[in-house]
């Protein structure tokens, strides 16, 4: 835990302050105070990360009535929950009576959730099945006791969640997705490996990384021997444009190379970004792995490697990079002030085997390896930022625009959500 001087003097004022003054400096880093300050991480959490799509799983990893799994977001967690019906449901993981957590287990199957606290009892749709004794209380209602419930889609086999109610539609954003997406057929493909990285800087410093390519040359050696994403476009564009005149034919999927791009800002509805496009690998590799040759089979209805990956955005903190063999998700959720889960799910076709189709060790290779570098660097910069020192550079206008547009769409939510005083 990286431990930070509580600022005494912060107030909506001051933040209002700072707001002025990053007008004042666009296209620059921003300001230390915004990875630093309690206040702006509440208003972050209320008006940013509660109101935007978020991935939860993928339908497969609770395929059974009962199934459920937990997700932790901010000081929150919520229960995904497959009821005996069949449906998935969201909610709050909090007892209507005083507030207990009803499940602690990340992962599990049962028939109820039973508070542990004074016994009320949970139906796995969320809804009221029993509250202890509380028909002493004339006018109790258990349907008006259920857990509280958080809007949840499913879009290819990718569960997604949004803990506003009066969430933007995710689901038309999500179809500019279908044509190159749905070759991967995500709905049968399954969960190969996941695994949770737990960064020691604040969630803007984490997501930040990831939306920029600048520091691929000088960070990620193995990446950058593969990835194109790494140099200039007007450098790198006789590998890109010939990879795609060649993607549709080779993979056979008309429109692999579709581009479409509507993030943040721009975004069709609050936190409902959407964006694809493909990028070139260098000649001579297939694939995101340890050499760039394949680590398992085809996906989907993909007939052969065009030397090129799929870039994915859904909503504003979760990513997806496709090889023809093999998808790689990323999603960002802030834990603490100073504390960031990165997950990282790796998919493979549904019928493909371990051991014998495909090797864990050699499927996560690339980007376990990229992620921990990206810890490495991120520590550094949370080091560097949280000094009082520090004082913001420019960003490169190619290479660090998707970071401009992040930035931007950040501090406009926070401008135009300021409490009032
Ligand atoms: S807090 Fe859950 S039953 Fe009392
Ligand atoms: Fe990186």
């Amino acid at each position: 835990m990286n431990l930070i001087a509580t600022d005494v003097d912060d107030s909506i004022e001051k933040l209002e302050r700072k707001l002025l003054a990053e007008a004042k400096r666009p296209n620059h880093a921003l300001d230390p105070y915004f990875y630093r300050s309690h206040l702006v991480h509440d208003l972050e959490l209320d008006q940013l990360i509660f109101k935007s799509w978020i991935y939860a799983l993928h339908e497969s990893e609770i395929p059974q009535p009962g199934d459920f799994q937990l997700l932790e977001i901010g000081e929150d967690s919520l229960i995904i929950a497959r009821s005996a019906d069949g449906k998935l449901h969201a909610m709050h993981n909090i007892c209507r009576h005083r507030g207990a957590a009803v499940c602690e287990e990340p992962c599990g199957n049962r028939a109820t959730f039973v508070c542990p606290y004074h016994g009320w009892v949970y139906n796995m749709d969320g809804s009221m099945k029993a509250a202890r004794e509380m028909h002493v209380l004339p006018d109790f209602d258990p349907a008006a006791h259920g857990l509280k419930k958080v809007k949840l889609v499913t879009y290819m086999g990718l569960v997604f969640i949004n803990c506003d109610a009066n969430a933007a539609d995710f689901l038309g954003p999500l179809e500019h997705l279908r044509k190159p997406l749905g070759a991967y057929q995500l709905e049968d493909a399954k969960v190969a490996h996941k695994q949770t990285y737990r960064i020691n800087a604040n969630w803007k410093l984490v997501l930040e990384n990831y939306l920029e390519c600048y520091h691929c040359a000088t960070s990620h050696r193995a990446y950058a021997k593969l990835h194109t994403l790494k140099d200039l476009e007007e450098r790198v564009a006789p590998v890109v444009n010939a990879m795609l005149e060649r993607s549709d034919a080779v993979t056979g999927i008309e429109g692999m190379s579709t581009a479409y791009r509507r993030i943040y800002l721009d975004a069709e509805g609050f936190g409902a970004c959407s964006y694809t496009s493909r990028y070139g690998l260098f000649d001579g590799y297939l694939t995101g792995s340890r050499d760039g040759q394949p680590v398992a089979p085809l996906m989907g209805n993909i007939k052969g490697y065009d030397g090129g990956a799929g870039d994915y955005q859904m909503g504003p903190l979760t990513f997806m990079l496709n090889y023809p063999d093999h998808c790689v998700l990323y999603r960002f959720l802030p834990r603490t002030l100073t504390t960031t889960d990165v997950e990282i799910v790796w998919f493979v076709r549904g019928d493909a085997e371990p051991g014998v189709d495909y090797q864990v060790d050699d499927l996560i290779w690339l980007w376990d390896h990229t992620t921990q570098e990206d810890e490495y660097i991120i520590m550094r910069n949370s080091k560097g930022v949280n000094s009082r020192f520090f004082e913001p550079g420019p960003y490169h206008p190619e290479f660090e625009e998707t970071l401009k547009d992040f930035v931007h769409w950040y501090l406009h939510t926070l401008e135009t959500n300021l409490p009032k005083h």
